[in-house]
């Protein structure tokens, strides 16, 4: 081999090595609740019994290749051993004994894994899937006059609690993916697909397990993220309590301005719940899609009501500060993949938030009011 062949075949070896590290934080090899750890459990069998399999197989070749070579001057023909009865028995059993003890638990592991969560302790989540952002509705928890709990892109859980997810698609096909919780399930239009998420431990508060749309779904589809936030039930209760409180109407300052600004044009797609004279009032428009009998929130964009308090933003994708905010306002394609000109508000198909041509005050204004509704 070249020196040059050997340099390459370092470098190739360091780059594929270097995904072993386990470092990333979208990891399923140390999972933090027990249907992930029921999934690495499986992998760490499988992983073992390949391993031994490999070493015991390769050692029996190389032995073989290097004690029964032809030798010199030898010219006679090796030993003949087909039709040997015992062997054959021997090495038909012990493949049916190895796949059966990994047959058994992968199937058993596929069953407690898919199987749906029950019963009155669970938290009912409902998914939407949208071109590129995630919609979820709590449909059990909701306010004095039956608004549920909207969010998008930041799910809320609380710690050791079966959580069930009922998921669709407004459009094309999406896969639901929070590698540290649980695997994968494909999120589906005009079907219903469920999965559950337990979580060992409340998240730190910058610290969510970063989930990821893992079904190609278009241009943004890398950008499609999402968070989930592990809270004590304590901190949970009172994150809903401050969700179901619509946020204030700001009436001078920049929010003020910033306000008026959101009613002419975010509305159109974006709704925001605020405490009118009259009570809760919803902004923008509240839409739903019924897919086998299951009645789906289906926004044509993210609910911003408590937007102050996210983490980020365009799907999980930026940090939520006034720098970033600002970037995305004077023009939201530049910094996410989208395909706005598309866009069809009548006929529910949003392909991203468009480019209003906002002036400075304006984007100045509408962050002063955004990072204000905590
Ligand atoms: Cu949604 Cu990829």
């Amino acid at each position: 081999m070249s020196r040059s062949r050997l340099a390459g075949l370092l470098v190739l070896l360091a780059v594929v090595l270097s995904a072993c590290s386990g470092s990333g934080p979208q990891t399923a090899l140390n999972p933090e609740g027990p249907i992930g750890r029921t999934i690495d459990d499986l992998w760490e069998l499988v992983f073992i019994m390949a391993t031994v399999v490999f070493v015991i197989v390769q050692a029996a070749l190389v032995y073989t290749i290097i004690r029964f070579r032809a030798r010199k001057g030898d010219d006679s023909e090796p030993v003949q051993m087909h039709g040997n009865t015992k062997l054959e028995i021997m090495w038909t059993i012990i493949p049916v004994v190895i796949l059966a003890s990994i047959g058994y638990p992968i199937v058993k592991g596929i069953f407690d894994v898919r199987a749906i969560a029950e019963g009155p302790d669970v938290l009912q989540v409902q998914v939407t899937g949208h071109q590129w952002w995630w919609e979820f509705e709590y449909i059990d928890l909701a306010d004095e006059t039956g608004r549920t709990l909207v969010t998008a892109n930041e799910l809320f859980i609380p710690e050791d609690t079966k959580v069930n997810l009922t998921m669709t698609s407004a459009d094309v096909i999406h896969s639901f993916w929070v590698p540290i919780l649980a695997g994968k399930r494909d999120v589906v239009p005009n079907r219903v697909s469920n999965m559950t998420l337990i979580a060992d431990n409340p998240t730190a508060p910058d610290a969510p397990h970063p989930g990821q749309c893992a079904e190609y779904c278009g241009l943004a589809h890398a950008d499609m993220r999402f968070k989930v936030h592990v809270r004590t039930q304590a901190d949970f209760d009172t994150w809903v309590d401050g969700q179901l409180t619509p946020a204030a109407i700001p009436a001078t300052g920049t929010a003020g301005s910033g306000y008026e600004t959101f009613n002419i044009t975010c509305v159109a797609c974006h709704n925001a719940t605020v405490a009118d004279s009259d009570g809760a009032v919803d902004l923008g428009p509240v839409r739903t899609i019924e897919v086998d009998g299951v009645t789906f929130t289906s926004s044509l964009a993210p609910n911003l009501t408590h937007f102050g308090q996210r983490t980020t933003f365009g799907a999980g994708t930026f940090e939520n500060t006034s720098e970033h905010l600002a970037e995305w306002l004077s023009d939201p394609s530049s910094i996410k993949p989208m395909r706005p000109e598309f866009n069809d508000i009548a006929g529910g198909r949003i392909l991203g938030m468009p480019n209003f041509n906002l002036s400075n005050d304006e984007i100045n204004n509408l962050i002063a009011l955004l990072e204000g509704w905590e």
